[in-house]
């Protein structure tokens, strides 16, 4: 019998790779049910707060939809209305929450409100976002590789972006699972040294690489997957312009694809800009499953709040 220790969903290098995996065989079961009209009440009377700091559409419509097909009711809660960390502190709002409601999801800035939750209060929290990591997206990432490979470990991901939040959780996860990856980033965005030194000692166990690369066509070559993100954060709106131009010769086009496998699939967390990260082309040809991945974040989040609430 495995094991399933967590409380929270902060950070997968938290996890153990049987309990990713357990989350993703949980996901695709109850992927399979709903799709059957097989009802799963698991959480039947419970309640989750939903904060966001960032704006949404597929973090907070999954959440929403999920946790009421597991029986219970979510609120939506713009940080603004609460004041976080400015009309009440992080450890407060944990504290006065954990006495009416059964989880937090939260979307914000800084990975250490999300601690702060977490620590303060006395309820699952859950990461929805933040600048350095969103754990929900990869765990739907890896639900969409292994419905369109039928494997996880063995692969090969390209991540050609930003080195910020998506970047650290697909190498920490692929890195967990045995999924080789190589991040494709300009010089001066790579990955915080702190989530590469986690990766590659993830790897060392699992038996996969993590490598940066900062030339395109190089990194992308023997990809099973070419997965992109957008070149400015929520929360990056400044740096726009600037990013155009350093990020430009990383746009995944025709030609970038083509450096891949032949049977490479493409994948984007989404929203995409199209014709900056990625050309329309590329988005809407026969190797992109960007809407199977966007998808599965409702499976995927299902699994996470079944397996931390259900106690
Ligand atoms: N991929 C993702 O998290 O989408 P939203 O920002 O719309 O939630
Ligand atoms: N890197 C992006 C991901 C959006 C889902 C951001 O943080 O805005």
């Amino acid at each position: 019998q495995s094991v399933f220790s967590q409380q929270h969903l902060l950070c997968l290098q938290d996890y153990t790779p049987d309990e990713i995996l357990q989350l993703l065989s949980l996901a695709a079961k109850l992927k399979q049910e709903q799709k059957l009209g097989i009802p799963h009440p698991i959480l039947q009377g419970q309640t989750l707060a939903m904060i966001f700091s960032k704006p949404s559409a597929r973090t907070r419509v999954s959440f929403e939809v999920g946790f009421h097909q597991l029986g219970g009711h979510a609120l939506y809660i713009s940080a603004n209305e609460i004041g976080l960390g400015q009309r009440e502190s992080v450890e407060d709002v944990a504290r006065v929450f954990s006495r009416f409601v059964d989880g937090i999801m939260i979307r914000t800035f800084k990975q250490s409100d999300v601690e702060g939750l977490a620590k303060a209060g006395s309820i699952p929290v859950i990461n929805g976002l933040t600048d350095d990591f969103h754990p929900c997206q990869v765990l739907a990432d890896m639900l969409t590789v292994y419905e369109h490979k039928g494997q996880i470990a063995g692969l090969k991901m390209a991540f050609v972006g930003d080195g910020n939040n998506m970047a650290h959780s697909l190498m920490i996860i692929s890195s967990k699972l045995g999924m080789d990856i190589t991040i494709v980033c300009p010089e001066g965005y790579d990955p915080q040294e702190k989530v590469v030194a986690w990766a590659k000692a993830n790897a060392a166990q699992s038996g996969s690489k993590v490598e940066i690369e900062h030339d395109p066509m190089k990194g992308v070559a023997g990809a099973d997957i070419v997965y992109t993100d957008v070149w400015s954060s929520m929360g990056q709106e400044a740096e726009t312009e600037k990013r155009r131009v350093i990020f430009a010769p990383y746009q995944v086009n025709a030609a970038l694809m083509a450096g891949a496998k032949a049977d490479a699939i493409f994948m984007h967390c989404l929203p995409a800009h199209r014709d900056e990260e990625v050309t329309d082309e590329v988005i809407e040809s026969k190797q992109s499953v960007v809407f199977d991945e966007a998808e599965n974040r409702l499976h995927a989040q299902k699994a996470v709040m079944a397996k931390l609430m259900n106690r």
